[in-house]
Parts: structure tokens; sequence; C-alpha cells
């Protein structure tokens, strides 16, 4: 079994590889990544072969050789939703797809793609896979013509797959390097770790689907395995959460008290406000079922982040919600006898 990565090096990416070499250990895995924004750090557990070169360089087929891959998984692409470089946007996520479909188009190799809950743009309610997008940035855009081309490559070709998933906010393990769009969790707990506020936008009550990594990764390998044809699915929990929650939850886990510093939102003409996915199409396909709520996501994630500080999460977590439970049980408090009035 011969399977590529691309985009191995960044958050999703690597942590699929990761994951495909401990699932399927005599398997050739390779990853390809242009390390325009990836990092090599991601992957020093990691014992395929790593091919750096660009898709949308003509020179990276010659480069990943002649051997056919059985499977490929493609998450390479420019991820910062705040890129406004329109072309630039659309050359590396359009146009490196349209080659990496050229690739894969004589020998039919299964392709996983990225697309993205973006897609769905800045409306509330549930998001379902077949409802019509509605773009606000050139991100969400050139995801949506991702979509497009995979349906139009496969009209006729109704054997080979194409399988986009529509990730919602994920967070987890080796997301660093990505900076200021790396998720909330990641910087609000690195400010909350140097008893800075944790720095929310205005009032905290926006909800997002936040899905652990390891929820996602486990959603991208199943599409390949179950996806019965080309087709796009939803990889969140289904549970949108509060920016609030996160806070609660955070401090909970990091044994600290930090209230919320609301801040102005800077994005609002393309700010998602709710995003939350159907998981109907994902359930019933390829038998995927979250294992991350937003509690244990963040403990497992914390964990891996401060080590030496969170030894005692568990605990830690499990005395917040005796606390919790204690309070509801708790008795009203006594009535106070009313003064008499002179
Ligand atoms: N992280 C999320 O919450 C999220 C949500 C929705 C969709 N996605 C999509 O999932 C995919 C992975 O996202 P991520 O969070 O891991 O991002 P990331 O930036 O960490 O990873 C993308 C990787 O692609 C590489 N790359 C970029 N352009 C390339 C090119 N032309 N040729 C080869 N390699 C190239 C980068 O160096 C990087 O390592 C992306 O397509 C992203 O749009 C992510």
């Amino acid at each position: 079994m011969r399977i590529l990565v691309t985009g191995g090096a960044g958050f999703i990416g690597s942590n699929v590889a990761l994951e495909l070499q401990r699932r399927q250990p005599k398997a050739d895995i390779v990853v390809l990544d242009s390390f325009s924004e990836g990092t090599f750090a991601n992957l020093v557990d990691f014992r395929g072969d790593v091919v750096c070169a660009d898709l949308t360089e003509p020179s990276w087929t010659m480069s990943i050789g002649d051997a056919p891959f059985d499977q490929i998984y493609h998450l390479a692409a420019i991820s910062d939703q705040r890129v406004t470089d329109q072309a630039k946007m659309m050359r590396a996520n359009v146009e490196g797809f349209r080659a990496l479909l050229d690739f894969a188009q004589p020998t039919q190799t299964p392709v996983v793609y990225a697309s993205s809950a973006s897609t769905y743009g800045l409306r509330a309610g549930v998001m379902r896979e077949g409802d019509a997008p509605s773009p606000a940035t050139v991100y969400a855009f050139s995801k949506m013509v991702m979509d497009n081309l995979a349906r139009i490559r496969t009209e006729e070709l109704k054997e080979w797959r194409l399988i986009g998933m529509r990730y919602f906010n994920v967070y987890g393990p080796r997301e660093g390097h990505k900076g200021v769009p790396a998720s909330m969790i990641y910087h609000l707990s690195k400010q909350m770790m140097e008893s800075q506020r944790p720095r929310i936008f205005e009032f905290g009550e926006q909800k997002r689907d936040f899905v652990y990594i390891d929820d996602a990764v486990n959603a991208t390998i199943l599409a390949m395995e179950k996806a019965p044809a080309t087709g796009i699915y939803n990889a969140g929990t289904g549970v949108p959460r509060s920016f609030n929650d996160m806070v609660r939850i955070l401090n909970t886990v990091l044994d600290t008290a930090l209230p919320a510093e609301y801040i102005p939102c800077a994005f609002k003409a393309s700010y998602q406000s709710h995003t939350e996915a159907d998981l109907t199409r994902s359930r019933k396909d390829l038998g995927y079922r979250p294992q991350f709520t937003l509690e244990k996501g963040i403990a497992e994630y914390m964990r891996f982040l401060y080590p030496d500080r969170l030894r005692d999460v568990s605990q830690r977590v499990a005395k917040a919600k005796k606390r919790e439970t204690r309070k509801l049980v708790a008795k009203p408090p006594a009535k106070t006898k009313k003064k008499r009035s002179r």
C-alpha cells in the first residue's frame, strides 16, 4: 500500500500521516509539502519519505517519482483565511488541487481532500452538506471551487472517488506553527498560562463547532475507507459551544480563575459567529462518531501542551464536575426572617 499525504508538514496533514503510520505500519507513506507554512517539527516521529515540493510548480510530479499511489490525502493549501491576495489563494488552493487531480486521474487513485466549513458562510443554524455554499472570503471561495472541481471531474468517471472533508474548527497538537490562524484554544491557553486574561470577541456568546484533531483525523481516514462515491462530508462534533464555555473549561483545566476580557471583533464582515455541523451523512456513510466533547478535547490538548503543569488534570476536571454537581443539588438557602418594620 502506497499513500501520499500532501500538506503533511502542516497541522491536520502531519496528524493524518502519523495516524496512518500507527494504523498501517507496513504502508509506504510519503509526505509532500512545500514547507511554506508547515514545519519539520511536526514530523519528527514520522518514518516515511518526505518530499519538499510545491504543487503549483509543474516539477513536483518529477520529485515524487513514478510509482503509483493507492490513496491520496490532500491537505496542502493556504489555510489562513486572512489572506486577501485572490490570485495567490486561488493558485495555491484551486490550481494546486487541479494539478493533483491531473496526477491521480490516470490511475483513478481515490483522493480525500480538505474542503472547509467556511463554504457555508455567515449564517446561523445547522450546516448540511447539501446546503447552497455562501463563501464570504476568497479562502472559502477557493474551497467551494475545489468542491465544484471534484464533482465536475467525476461526473463522467463514476468509479473515481474524490471526497471532500468540511472541517469545522479543528484544534489540537501540532498547530503551533500556524501563528495567528491557530485555534482560539491554543491562543487563549498561552495567554492564560502567562496569567493574562483571555481575550475573546464581545461578548463571548458566539458559538462554534470545535472539533478535536483526533476526531478530524478519524473522520478523514474513515472517508477514505468507507465513502461509497465522490461527495462531501462534515467533520465536526455537531455540538456548537460558546467562547465563554471555552474560557470556563480552560480555567478549570489550567487551574486558573481569569475572567474573559471582551474585545471588539476585527473581522465583522466575514466572521462566522455560529457554526454547527449536521453529522447525518457522516454518521450514515462513514460510521463517524466524534469521541471528544470540548471538555475532553481541551483536557487532552492541555496535557500535550503543558505536560509539567498538568499531571493531575483528570483529578482537577473530576473535582470541578463534583463542585458543579454539588451546586446543582445544594439545598436552597434558608429563608431569612423578615425584619419587623417599625
Ligand atoms: N485547521 C482547521 O481548522 C481547518 C478547517 C477547515 C479546513 N481546513 C483545511 O485543512 C487543510 C489543512 O489545514 P491545516 O490547519 O493543517 O493548515 P496548515 O497550514 O497547517 O497546513 C497546510 C500545509 O500545506 C502546505 N502547503 C501550502 N501550499 C502548498 C503547496 N502549494 N504545495 C505543497 N504544500 C503546500 C503548507 O506548507 C502546510 O504545511 C487545509 O486545506 C485547510 O484549508 C483546516
